[in-house]
């Protein structure tokens, strides 16, 4: 790895933003100098670093002077408008948020998926959704043996994926409920302790919520295929960490349910649990804190002639987001692209 690489967290104090530094501290980046932003309101503030403590400071114009690379968890206007000050200032950018994630001058990457787009990128990288991320670590080696002609994909989406306040809006509620309080809803347009949402991001004229339609656009580009067809229904579910999958395709070429078990046992980044009388199959709670896209209850679905269902799941803020992250810092170094070529590409 090259030395002395300087690394910031946009957007420090959050879930993702801690999971980030978690992240960096457990991997090969624990040995470069580690910058923490964040808002005004937290500027000062302390966030851990492996046993250290690092300062957070506030996010300005300016922070990315000495930085080679930017991890931002801070939000969609938040990337939008510093994003463009970091590669003016030489550093590449690595955007959780879906403020790049279409752009045609962004690569969208999810390194065991799509490494190769990172070589031309423009200073900005964006990091995919979660849902779609552990959607495609599990599908794309399907696909590469028969191309995926359609998916059918409802999840069952943590609260943590709404960052912090998500985690403590469902923590209330339930506290609230349990003491026999009619429970505050804030965050979520209805309850969210004991419910499910069929409601993710804001509905758009098609009837269809951004979020699920950021599961369609992105499974085209980063697949690099217009012809896929999605059809996603997604939901917020009372789960703190973990977003669960049910995935329905259909393949040009028949792969029987035993077939795509052995490809996906030999795929990176995807454990197979896949043992039904045993009760075995991927949980939330399981997958939670764990690097891995886990699939189960992988068998042929007798309607169709080349379909399969799938259960997939992984923790939306490690491999969904945080992990995902810095996979594309580590795919960067490796292939020696750290670097911006036109700084001005964003203003
Ligand atoms: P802060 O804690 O100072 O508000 P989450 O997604 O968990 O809610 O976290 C959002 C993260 O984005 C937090 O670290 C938050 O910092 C940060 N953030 C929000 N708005 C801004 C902003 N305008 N500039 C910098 N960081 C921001």
């Amino acid at each position: 790895m090259k030395a002395n690489l300087v690394i910031a967290v946009v957007g420090a104090t959050g879930a993702v933003g801690r999971e980030m530094l978690n992240t960096l501290y457990a991997r090969d980046f624990s040995g470069y100098t580690i910058k923490a932003f964040a808002s005004s309101r937290s500027a000062g503030t302390k966030v851990a670093y492996g046993d250290d403590e690092i300062r957070v400071e506030e996010l300005t114009a300016k922070s990315f002077e000495g930085v080679d690379i930017a991890l931002f968890s801070a939000g969609g206007s938040t990337s939008t408008e510093f994003a463009p000050y970091a590669v003016s200032s030489g550093c590449v950018v690595i955007d959780n948020s879906s403020a790049w994630r279409m752009d045609e001058r962004c690569p969208l990457v999810i390194p065991e998926v799509n490494a190769h787009a990172l070589k031309n990128h423009n200073g900005i990288i964006a990091n995919p959704n979660c849902s779609t991320i552990q959607m495609l670590v599990a599908l794309k080696p399907l696909h590469d043996v028969s191309p995926i002609e359609r998916v059918i994909v409802s999840t069952y989406q943590a609260v943590s994926g709404t960052g912090q306040k998500g985690i403590e809006e469902l923590e209330t509620q339930v506290r609230q409920l349990f003491n026999g309080m009619e429970p505050d809803v804030n965050v979520y347009p209805h309850r969210i302790a004991f419910n499910c949402l069929p409601h993710i991001d804001t509905f758009l004229d098609n009837d269809y919520t951004k979020e699920e339609m950021k599961m369609v656009k992105e499974t085209n580009k980063i697949m690099e295929d217009e012809n896929i067809k999605v059809s996603a229904t997604c939901v917020r579910v009372p789960v703190f960490y973990s977003h669960s999958e049910s995935v329905n395709i259909e393949t040009e070429k028949k792969i029987s349910a035993k077939d795509a078990r052995a490809i996906l046992t030999q795929a990176p980044g995807v454990v197979v649990l896949d043992n039904p009388k045993e009760n075995i199959y991927p949980l939330a709670i399981d997958a939670t804190s764990e690097n891995a896209v886990f699939v189960g209850r992988i068998r042929e679905d007798e309607t169709i002639a080349n379909g399969l269902n799938m259960w997939i799941v992984s923790d939306n803020v490690r491999k969904g987001a945080a992990l995902n992250a810095v996979q594309i810092a580590e795919s960067l170094v490796e292939q020696d692209l750290v670097r911006v070529t036109n700084k001005l590409m964003f203003r």
